[in-house]
């Protein structure tokens, strides 16, 4: 598979990824488990944050500076002129005369496509709304074949809010491309988007929605959780209803396999106690740490420092 396809591509969407692209980019994070230096020395990347954003952020700018490169940017939107009424289109004309590549955080979904269509440097999208987080789930794929040995045809729980969470939306139909099967476990207000279901349905994905994590059958290969989406709620009321709607703690995984692999993006609320820190198949740390390898590989790709 060819890697130059990748060298001033923006990265958007995963429904723009197929299988072969996605094994190309997560071989290419393997060899970055060795790869160290300054092989992005001159360039800068541009870091603009409209949302909040811990570990997204972060890990680029982590992972440009190990490599050798600069980052410029900001992380709050009150501090641009976007404040003063300037549209995200000038903000991005204007940022890409001072950067190589960019990473955008935005609450509006498609804002990392107008973006793309705005700017001729590379767009990575860290997340726009609650559309897509394609990064996250290259970091999710790289954990999971790290934990699980491989990707195809494991059985998976996605746990929590399935309506507003961009992670699962992002991870789900890449995740059908190797054949997985699907538990959705959610209040009924915060299920999985019919659009989605019905690209399930498209690729023949078994999927099975439940609202109780003890419905979901105990050979479970990798337990997805997250956070309730508190600030895409439009009415706060609603949000108080689902709030605690799940709040695993080590007991509630005890009658799963011990192959099982637990995952979280983090931010968590109280949806996973701190006692399931402990559990051997707890990987949200792990998720994390990868997070600046697969940053790294994508930084490195983009940039065409990565030979074929
Ligand atoms: C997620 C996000 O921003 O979508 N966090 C992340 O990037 N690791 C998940 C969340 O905010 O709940």
């Amino acid at each position: 598979m060819n890697r130059a396809q990748f060298v001033g591509a923006d990265i958007l969407s995963m429904r723009d990824f197929d299988k072969n692209q996605i094994l190309t980019l997560l071989e290419v994070c393997k060899e970055f488990e060795r790869v160290q230096g300054p092989i992005l020395q001159g360039k800068i990347l541009g870091s603009f944050f409209f949302e909040p954003s811990t570990r997204t952020r972060l890990s680029f700018e982590c992972a440009m500076n190990r490599l050798g490169g600069r980052t410029i940017g900001f992380a709050e939107a009150q501090s641009t002129s976007s404040s003063k009424g300037e549209s995200l289109w000038d903000t991005i004309k204007v940022a890409e005369s001072y950067c190589d590549i960019m990473v955008l955080r935005h609450p509006q979904e498609g804002a990392a496509r107008l973006a793309a269509e705005a700017s001729a440097i590379p767009v990575i999208n860290g997340g726009d709304g609650a559309n897509q987080h394609p990064t996250q789930t290259l970091l999710d794929l790289y954990t999971i074949l790290r934990r699980a040995g491989r990707i195809d045809r494991l059985k998976v729980a996605m746990v929590g809010d399935l309506k507003y969470g961009r992670t699962v939306h992002s991870l789900i139909r890449s995740l059908a491309l190797f054949q997985c099967s699907f538990w959705l476990v959610s209040p009924p207000p915060l299920s999985m988007p019919e659009d989605f279901l019905e690209d399930l349905a498209d690729q023949g994905a078994e999927c099975e929605e439940v609202t109780d994590l003890g419905d979901v059958d105990s050979d479970l290969d990798i337990l997805y959780v997250t956070r309730i989406q508190r600030e895409r709620f439009p009415d706060p009321l609603e949000y108080e209803r689902v709030r605690n709607a799940y709040e695993l703690t080590a007991n509630s995984v005890e009658r799963f396999e011990s192959r099982l692999t637990i995952m979280h993006p983090l931010p968590r609320n109280t949806e996973l106690d701190r006692s399931l820190d402990q559990h051997p198949g707890a990987a949200y740390f792990d998720q994390v740490k990868n997070g600046v390898l697969v940053r790294k590989a994508i930084l490195a790709l983009l940039l065409g420092a990565v030979s074929e």
